[in-house]
C-alpha cells in the first residue's frame, strides 16, 4: 500500500518503523536518513510528513493528533492528517513524503 499524496517517489524506500510501533490514532517522530519525519496512523493508513511546522519549524510530534487533525503545540496551527493541508490557517501545507507499509508490516518512507 502506498500513500504518495502529492509527493513524488524517488524509488529509494527506507525503513522508518515497524507498524506495531505506531498504533492506529497515534503519531510519532522518527529520523530517516537524516530527515526528521512525522508518521501518522490514520486507522491503519500511514502518512509521512516532514516533522516541522510550516509556521516556525516547531517539531509536530510534540503536538496533538485527534485522529483527523494534527495540532502544532507551539501556536496551535491545525493540519488535516490525511492530506497535510492546513485547516487553520488554510494557506499552508505540510510537506508529504511517499510512505508505504510492506507485506511484513514495515513502514517505509521515500525521503529525498
Ligand atoms: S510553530 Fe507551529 S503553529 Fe507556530
Amino acid at each position: 500500500m502506498t500513500n504518495a499524496g502529492s509527493a513524488q517517489a524517488t524509488g529509494t524506500w527506507r525503513k522508518a518503523i515497524e507498524l506495531d510501533e505506531l498504533w492506529e490514532g497515534e503519531m510519532t517522530g522518527v529520523e530517516v536518513a537524516g530527515t526528521k519525519v512525522l508518521l501518522v496512523n490514520l486507522d491503519g493508513d500511514v502518512r509521512a510528513y516532514e516533522n516541522r511546522c510550516p509556521h516556525q519549524e516547531w517539531a509536530l510530534d510534540e503536538g496533538d493528533f485527534d485522529g483527523e487533525k494534527i495540532t502544532c503545540s507551539r501556536h496551535l496551527w491545525e493540519f488535516d492528517a490525511a492530506s497535510g493541508a492546513g485547516v487553520n490557517p488554510t494557506d499552508c501545507r505540510l510537506k508529504a513524503f511517499p510512505c508505504r507499509v510492506t507485506s511484513d508490516d514495515t513502514v517505509e518512507v521515500d525521503v529525498p
